[in-house]
């Protein structure tokens, strides 16, 4: 049976290459893998005093959505050496309230993109490190660093050919990844 993934992308921008990517990988994913991303950019700020009867209505569904899934892909841009706070807002949101997280056990993934030459590797191992306290098992190798951004996609949008083949053996690796930690 096919695996859910969600994947939060931390950037709200219309022309994010972290979206790009991400709606690349949904592409090249193996049938194993049923892809979808989660929207976070309406999710209230995180306040521990919301927690209960005044519980935003985004926050439950979101929590629901991510609960729902088998695994979770973040594609993460880099925002002063680390990860933005749309995606922190995210993380925080799904990991309260206390003893209910929502990640514990998720087969998780992390992929980075920059148009700079490091490609987010600061943010790529910010997340890491959350994820470490949150219990999410995240995929060691490949490691994705996506650099460069602004120089994948030619003037119609088509993705060049060595960084697809890239992401497709990334996603291949992942589909992998989650049947070693759901069979
Ligand atoms: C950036 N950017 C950036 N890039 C980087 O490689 N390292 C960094 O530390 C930062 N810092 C940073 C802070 C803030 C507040 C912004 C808005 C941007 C540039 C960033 O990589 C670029 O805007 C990407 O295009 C963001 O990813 P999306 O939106 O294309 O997915």
């Amino acid at each position: 049976m096919s695996k859910k993934i969600s994947i939060l992308v931390g950037s709200l921008r219309k022309e994010s290459f972290n979206r790009k990517i991400a709606n690349e990988l949904i592409r090249l994913a193996p049938k194993s893998l049923t892809m979808q991303i989660i929207e976070i950019g309406d999710l209230p700020l995180y306040n521990e005093d919301l927690e209960g009867a005044d519980t935003p209505a985004p926050w439950s569904v979101f929590r629901d959505q991510v609960r729902d899934s088998d695994g979770v892909l973040f594609a993460t841009p880099e925002y002063n050496r680390s990860i933005s706070g749309v995606l922190k807002n995210a993380i925080d949101v799904g990991s309260r309230p206390y003893g209910k997280s929502i990640w514990a056990g998720k087969a998780g993934a992390v992929i980075s993109v920059s148009p700079g030459s490091l490609g987010a590797f600061g943010a790529n191992h910010a997340l890491r490190q959350s994820m470490v306290f949150l219990d999410v098992p995240i995929m060691q190798q490949p490691e994705a660093y996506i650099n460069y951004a602004g120089t994948l996609f030619d003037g119609n949008g088509k993705l060049n050919a060595k960084k697809e083949q890239f992401l497709t053996e990334y996603i291949n690796a992942y589909a992998q990844w989650v049947d070693r930690l759901s069979n």
